[in-house]
């Protein structure tokens, strides 16, 4: 591995940089008429934008709609001989949020995403650079060249965001494509290229775990434009393939890797076991709603012994409801029973002011569904919740984000819903009857960040609306809100914490518990004073995604200093979970983070106290994700009822060690290698880094095995998550 890491920066060292010419700068106007990408037209009258930033932070509001850029570009000569040898230059735009299509001088040159109109349906791609090219005849050479980009934006913000515009020489990287994945036990590697291509594929095999090569070969390859090169390679679990394709013509490469998932939670016993929270918080007089999370054989049958006046059992689903007047501490015992056993868990209900005495878990419709999301596909996964057994590992909240809202309010200037949510009361009874919770998604502003109704001035009716729906928790995002926020003077603490005080003064007059989720991405150091708001959870940063940069930047840098402001009853939330199939939209794929990234990514969130809402389709998900979730001694660290985050304890080379005090008087340990190498760690070694010495046992959670502090191998982006008795 090292010597291929060695040649792939000698040759990016010596390769130099393509010759190109930037604009930095676009005429653009709201709309959408087909003149607009002729080159004669006149845009002299429209607004100048910056292309580095959206156009929701150049003022504009434009979601759901369309609205063109005219990039104009002098092409100098000089570039001329390059491109004629390559055949092709390269119009390389940057990201576009969300879907596009552009012309060069009056040409069309690509798409990227679908429009409403398309048969598709919309999808965008905001993530995607947008590589077009064109011949280096249709560039008008020392003069003004217009590239006309029609974009549709499915909720603010829009548009270009990221850097300017660059045109010039392509390199091999633009022009060919190198994607690994996997089919039926294979992993297969696709290669693509806009123009004729022949040189060598190397392919070389490794098992992450033991850090040995197990198997490498080269192929001759050619590649035809239009069509795919295919070739499939066995693949064993938890072994990495990395194909590197160099180009003779070129004389540069492409790579690519694939990392087979490998389980390592071991299989639960058929016998009950129970897997959830030991406690659980409500408040007096508010509805009981708790599935008693036992997994093994079903049927099972359910008993509780201890039960207040006023709750009841249903001793088929394992489903409490009701209500408690009293505010006390009711210590219950939980029984299940099924062919092959009984277990029983000592439980406490604590009746009192607190709710969400353990960080919440259960499933957000955003990771997967986006503004796609319907109440056929919330009822789909919280099918699957229940009937893959996740509903037995304690997951409960079943939480609609964006685009539940109608265009307009009722008459009476209720909120409703829109027509993909044709029944959502109904669809909280379901929820309820099973022991699940519903939640919900608004802004403070007048539009969520997709662009649907938020509350402002209907504060109070939503939060009714909301209890009449039954719903269990809100997650509130600021968005729209930037807009009274930036009219108004007042920049202190308390214009931020305004709008989220307001709503919580009408949450908390609701006759049920609703878990209060502030969204608005860590402003003004929000976890100082969240728990002034009564909220139960805030997020700490902007949105996550499914890469090993946001997962590090999110779950490492971002987190190190917030361990003092959690704790039961109020969450630091570093977003959602980015494993298993996620999109953000109607076309979902599998997480990009690598099987070693998402262990991580579990057990950094299990470690920090962090909300886990699933972010996948449920309906869709493979053993890997399922077992990922559902290891009930990584899940008991992050539900333990103490609810000490951890504290980052050391951060050397690399590795990252974070720990945090459970209940049983036990240490978990997070040993992370965030390096692109595996290594070899001394367990024992890394204990002592953090005042453990002489410990009397150390247990791998995800293993489920006590194991000697010992070395051992960590992967690139791994961990060793541990149990560790002083
Ligand atoms: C973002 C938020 C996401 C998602 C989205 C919906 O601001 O951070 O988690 O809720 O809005 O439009």
């Amino acid at each position: 591995m090292k010597r291929l890491a060695f040649s792939l920066a000698l040759l990016c060292l010596t390769l130099g940089a393509a010759a190109q010419v930037t604009a930095g700068t676009a005429k653009f106007k709201v709309g959408d008429q087909p003149a607009w990408s002729n080159p004669a037209f006149d845009d002299s009258a429209w607004q100048t934008l910056s292309l580095d930033k959206d156009w929701t932070m150049q003022g504009i509001r434009n979601p759901n709609n369309f609205a063109w850029y005219r990039i104009h570009v002098v092409i100098p000569s000089s570039l001329k001989k390059a491109a004629v040898t390559s055949g092709m230059v390269l119009l390389d735009l940057g990201p576009v949020d969300d879907a596009d299509e552009t012309w060069f001088n009056g040409q069309p040159v690509g798409k990227t995403g679908h429009f409403p109109a398309d048969p598709e349906g919309f999808s965008g791609n905001w993530q995607k650079p947008r590589h077009y090219l064109v011949s280096p005849r249709q560039v008008r050479w020392d003069k003004d060249n217009v590239i006309a980009v029609r974009v549709y934006n499915g909720g603010d913000p829009g548009g270009f965001y990221q850097r300017e515009v660059r045109i010039g020489e392509p390199e091999l990287a633009n022009l060919a494509e190198l994607t690994v994945g996997a089919e039926n036990g294979k992993a297969r590697i696709v290669l693509t290229s806009r123009t004729k291509l022949s040189g060598e594929l190397r392919l070389e095999t490794t098992d992450v775990l033991t850090d040995t090569q197990t198997g490498s070969e080269t192929r001759r390859v050619r590649i035809v434009p239009g069509k795919e090169t295919v070739v499939t390679v066995p693949i064993q679990d938890g072994n990495r393939l990395s194909a590197i394709y160099y180009d003779d013509r070129f004389d540069d490469l492409i790579a690519g890797s694939y990392s087979a998932p490998y389980i390592l939670t071991p299989q639960a016993p058929a016998t009950p076991r129970y897997n959830g929270p030991l406690v659980f918080g409500v408040r007096p007089g508010s509805p009981v709603i708790f599935r008693l999370a036992f997994s093994g054989d079903k049927p099972m049958k359910y008993a509780v012994e201890g039960l207040p006046a006023g709750v009841k059992l249903d001793p088929d689903k394992g489903v409490l409801s009701g209500s408690v007047a009293e505010a006390g501490d009711y210590p219950l015992v939980l029984i299940a029973r099924n062919e092959k056993g009984e277990a029983r868990a000592e439980f406490t209900l604590k009746v009192g002011a607190k709710i969400a005495l353990t960080p919440p878990m259960g499933w957000n419709s955003w990771n997967c569904w986006g503004l796609s999301v319907s109440q056929e596909k919330v009822m789909s996964s919280a099918t699957a919740l229940i009937n893959r057994g996740l509903a037995d590992y304690g997951y409960a909240y079943m939480n609609i984000d964006d685009a539940w809202e109608a265009e307009e309010r009722a008459p009476d200037g209720s909120i409703v819903t829109n027509e993909k949510f044709p029944d959502i009361k109904g669809l909280a009874d379901w929820l309820h009857a099973n022991g699940l919770k519903m939640g919900i998604y608004s802004s403070p502003g007048d539009r969520t960040c997709g662009g649907y109704l938020g509350t402002i001035g209907h504060e109070q009716q939503d939060a009714e609306t909301w209890n009449a729906w039954g719903v269990d928790y809100l997650k509130y995002d600021w968005c729209g809100y930037s807009k009274v926020f930036n009219a108004d003077p007042d920049k202190s603490v308390a214009a931020y914490v305004r709008p989220y005080l307001k709503m919580q003064q009408y949450l908390r007059q609701q006759p049920r518990d609703i878990f209060y989720s502030l969204c608005q991405y860590g402003m003004a150091d929000v976890w100082k004073w969240g728990h002034a708001v009564d909220a139960n959870s805030w997020r700490t940063t902007g949105d996550i995604t499914d890469t090993w940069a946001s997962l590090y930047n999110i779950g490492f840098q971002r987190q190190t200093e917030l361990y003092p402001y959690a704790g039961p009853g109020h969450w630091n939330d570093p977003d959602m979970l980015v494993v298993g199939k996620v999109g953000w939209s109607n076309s979902l794929r599998d997480s990009r983070l690598t099987p070693d990234e998402q262990y991580t990514h579990i057990s950094l969130w299990a470690l920090l106290a962090a909300n886990m809402l699933i972010g996948c389709d449920m309906a869709q998900m493979d053993d890997f994700t399922f077992n990922l979730l559902c290891n009930n001694e990584v899940n008991a660290v992050n539900q333990d009822i103490l609810g000490i985050q951890a504290h980052r304890d050391v951060e050397e080379d690399g590795f990252q060690i974070w720990s945090r005090p459970l209940a049983d008087g036990t240490l978990a340990v997070g040993i992370f290698n965030l390096n692109d190498s595996s290594a070899h760690v001394d367990l024992a070694g890394c204990l002592a880094k953090i005042g453990l010495e002489d410990v009397k046992n150390v247990r791998d959670l995800w293993r489920q095995k006590d194991i000697p502090a010992s070395t051992c191998i960590i992967p690139s982006h791994g961990v060793r998550l541990l149990k560790v008795r002083r």
